[in-house]
């Protein structure tokens, strides 16, 4: 059962969440083409090729999609502002890309729904990839740029506003792993990245406060390493936990980046980059956490640094083939609340389950995501009863959107979509949801 509302503290904000390039439409509106276009375009990136050109056609149907948001008795929504939209070529003001954002704020507010912005959740401008994106430094400069012009028209209205989504993916998953755009598998533009993407939040958080923007924050994702069976598995385990757990917060926190990381990449690190730590430290008013699952690491020789591989682990998976293990979520805000955040608020920004979801009869019965809310809103609880200053949570995702290099074949919403007709139908596990959030 989804615990209610009233298990939680009376200012508990419960809300979905959303990503522009995932379900606006970037074809719409006069937005420029990104990264994630060309990245989609390159055979073998995204299953089927798939592309964020049409989506979920939020870009036409919001005040629907904040309709239902309301009608599921939450009380915020967490949505980011596409950087080609607002800036087609990365600086110039596309005037019908604010004014997108404009009315989707004043709708939010219309219907009592705090809005929780994003600036950046991943579609770089392409003009700004052409000259190496997040490799260059110059990106973390335009973003700050990006930051002043979205909050100039819209963060009078803001309940909040995060200045990145996921600095690990954009800079890691992107430029090591090669999963997301731009697809690389460098070490060299990981380095850069992986620094460059932290400036750009410093630089951003900079302009942010220059033009007296309030309640500033970051969202980072957090996965639990579990070390594998092997003797030198733990140890990986450590090196995985400090690559992805503890280089961003830590650099947002308290301006270092862990030994064991700059051990590897230190050789690839821009020029002169401890000149930048002070800025990357700006002070948070909140944090955000994106968690969903754990991996199972293991050492491999044969790999170069950082010679680690993820193994098969043996819990329940959800269709991402993701093990589905709530104890990591109560792990990390205790740890973050103990080790690096402190008294600043925490917001758990994004949690959810993909499930091979059927529309029979006009619904959808997904008890599996049912139990995956109860579970992990559980394991909130569970920490806030131990003193964590947890101030919310976010579901992921309000839409069955585009979910990346798997195009259109997760789906985790609460609400199914069907692509071809961009109809929506709001899954039982939404139902549940709003019966649990009820105001007395
Ligand atoms: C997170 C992303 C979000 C979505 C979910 C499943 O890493 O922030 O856009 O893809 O995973």
């Amino acid at each position: 059962m989804i615990p209610v509302r009233s298990q939680f503290p009376d200012d508990f904000v419960f809300g979905a969440a959303t990503a522009a390039y995932q379900i606006e439409g970037h074809a719409n509106g006069g937005a420029g083409p990104t990264h994630w276009d060309s990245f989609a375009a390159t055979p073998g990136n995204v299953v089927r090729a798939e592309d964020g050109a049409h989506a979920c056609d939020h870009y036409h149907r919001w005040p629907e999609d904040l309709d239902l948001i309301a009608a599921a008795n939450l009380d915020a929504y967490r949505f980011s502002t596409s950087w080609a939209r607002v800036m087609p070529d990365g600086v110039t003001v596309n005037p019908e890309g604010l004014d997108f954002y404009d009315r989707l704020v004043d709708g939010c507010l219309a219907r009592g729904l705090a809005p929780f912005a994003t600036l950046y959740h991943w579609e770089l401008p392409s003009t700004l990839a052409d000259k190496g994106g997040w490799a260059n430094r110059d990106t973390a400069l335009r973003f700050a740029d990006f930051a002043g012009v979205v909050a100039d028209r819209i963060g009078d209205r803001l309940a909040s506003l995060a200045t990145l989504n996921e600095p690990w993916c954009v800079s890691w998953l992107s430029h090591f792993e090669g999963h997301h755009a731009p697809g690389l598998r460098d070490i060299r533009a990981t380095a850069r990245a992986m620094h460059h993407v932290c400036l750009a939040h410093g630089l951003g958080m900079q302009a942010l406060r220059a033009q007296g923007q309030g309640n500033l924050g970051v969202v980072c994702n957090f996965e639990f390493a579990e070390a594998g069976p092997g003797k030198a598995d733990a140890a990986a385990a450590t090196l995985r936990d400090a690559i992805y757990n503890r280089w961003f917060v830590e650099a947002f926190t308290a301006g270092t980046y862990p030994d064991a990381v700059l051990e590897g990449l230190g050789p690839h690190m821009p020029q002169g980059w401890q000149d930048d730590v002070a800025t990357i430290a700006a002070p948070l008013d909140w944090f955000g956490v994106n968690y969903y699952t754990r991996c199972i690491v293991t050492h491999d020789a044969t790999l170069p640094w950082p010679h680690i591989r993820m193994i098969d682990g043996p819990l329940p998976k959800n269709s991402m083939g993701w093990e589905v293990y709530p104890d990591g979520l109560h792990h990390f805000l205790t740890r973050l609340h103990r080790d690096h955040t402190g008294d600043t608020p925490l917001y758990v920004t994004e949690n959810g389950m993909p499930l091979d979801d059927v529309l029979t009869g006009g619904a959808i019965a997904d008890p599996r995501r049912e139990d995956f809310i109860a579970d992990h809103l559980g394991a909130a609880r569970r920490a806030i009863a131990e003193g964590v200053p947890l101030k919310g949570f976010f579901y992921w995702s309000l839409l069955d959107n585009y979910e990346w290099a798997f195009g259109y074949e997760k789906r985790f919403g609460l609400i199914h979509v069907d692509f071809d007709t961009f109809t929506r139908t709001p899954k039982a596990s939404y139902h549940a949801l709003a019966r649990a959030l009820a105001k007395a």
